[in-house]
């Protein structure tokens, strides 16, 4: 896509505006093929639910993490099969359960024995259970994502670990093992450790024979040649069904959000008001994550007159609303001013999964390029959606 072209998807749907490009996801699928090939890959829906990124994903033989009702739902209906969905997550409530047997989930990764119970009782359908190991240690990432960290409420306790899987392997229903140690992992070295830890399970457990490990590769930074020569020896010597669950990795890079400048403060150049912010993309606020941003076009055509070009300037770009936190970036160095047209990068995941109608703002229309052809997946929110759901 040129800038051309994104400044005109801009004036044809309006921003803040979400764009997916579809091959560069189908690009991203055949790089991870490429180096785990024997790796069954289930894409974490959270990371971006969007219908026409699930059908592509389904249309490539891609499988599905999901955690909630909502999500098992969004799978099926987008054309992926039951047998290539991983219900996971530390809830797993009735409803959530009531799904996942629907839909013909085979795959259940349990986190704890009180859900195991829940499924021993009510019949587990077709499915089958991994255990979730809670790996005890940091992974080395943000302590929101670091999910395998001591202290957090994912998985169990190798003990514990082994005191479950003995129950579900007793019933005849154990799959395997399950690790998800964060997200944004870099460090190859830390499924090496995984591997490692969950060695003696699996020896423990002979008829375990899929190791799930999770997702959280980083973006940028993972390489999954790295991850192969970790994994590959391991699943290979105790021929296992090896299970990837990533959501960033795949989708991140292939996702934007344009947004217009609205002010440049001109009492203080260091300000640029957008007309995206925390509300469309929460990532910045929440994390302290960083996206790259970059100036588009230059030259509002919305502006009544020609504006002198903005000098650079050095600061944050933020949204709109009335929150410190209401930013997309620090520390940037820009030129651009009011009406011009602005691209954030590695939007694609946890971007319009996150976002919100806080303060009332609508969430972004949706667009993907699809073989090179553009077209709306999802229209803007109006105000009336806002109250479509209240009840007099
Ligand atoms: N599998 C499990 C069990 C997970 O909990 C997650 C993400 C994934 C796979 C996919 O992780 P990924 O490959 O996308 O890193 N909202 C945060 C990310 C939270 C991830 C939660 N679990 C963010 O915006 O960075």
């Amino acid at each position: 896509m040129t800038d051309a072209d994104l400044h005109a998807l801009a004036e044809r749907y309006g921003t803040p505006l979400y764009l997916y490009d579809l091959d560069a996801l189908a690009d991203r699928v055949g790089l991870l093929r490429e180096a785990l090939p024997e790796a069954e890959v289930r894409y974490a829906v959270k990371a971006n639910p969007a219908g026409a990124v699930l059908k592509r994903l389904a249309e490539l033989g891609v499988g599905a993490e999901a955690i909630t009702e909502g999500e098992l739902a969004r799978a099926v209906r987008a054309g992926i099969p039951g047998e290539r969905i991983v219900l996971g997550g530390p809830g797993q409530g009735p409803a959530t359960r009531r799904r996942a047997r629907e839909v013909g989930t085979t795959q259940v990764s349990l986190d704890s024995l009180g859900q195991w119970r829940a499924w021993r009782d009510e019949g587990a359908a077709r499915a089958r259970f991994l255990v979730r190991v809670h790996p005890r240690f940091d992974p080395d990432t943000h302590p929101h994502l670091a999910t395998g960290a001591t202290g957090s409420k994912f998985g169990l306790s190798l003990d514990a670990a082994r005191a479950v899987a003995r129950e579900v392997d007793a019933a005849g229903l154990l799959d395997g093992f399950h690790v998800h140690a964060g997200s944004m992992i870099r460090d190859p070295g830390v499924h090496d450790r995984i591997v490692r830890m969950l060695d003696p399970l699996f020896r423990a457990f002979p008829r375990a024979r899929a190791l799930n490990l999770g997702g959280g590769f980083a973006v940028p930074g993972f390489d999954p040649a790295s991850l192969a020569e970790v994994v590959q020896p391991f699943v290979a010597k105790r021929d296992l069904r090896l299970l990837l669950e990533p959501g960033r990795w795949l989708v991140a890079e292939a996702g934007q959000l344009l947004t217009r400048v609205l002010w440049r403060k001109e009492e203080e150049p260091g300000h640029w008001i957008c007309d995206a912010g925390m509300a469309q993309l929460l990532r910045p606020a929440l994390y302290d994550a960083h996206h790259p941003i970059r100036v588009v076009q230059r030259g509002g055509a919305h502006l009544p007159d020609a504006v002198p070009p903005a000098p650079r300037a050095h600061g944050e770009v933020q949204g709109p609303l009335c929150e410190n936190a209401d930013r997309l970036g620090r520390d940037r160095d820009l030129v651009a001013g009011p009406g011009d047209l602005l691209s954030v990068g590695l939007a694609g995941a946890y971007g319009m999964s996150m976002a919100s109608n806080y303060a009332s703002e609508l969430r972004p229309a949706e667009v993907a390029l699809d073989r090179d052809e553009a077209r709306l997946i999802r229209r803007r929110e109006s105000v009336e959606d806002l109250w479509q759901l209240e009840v007099e």
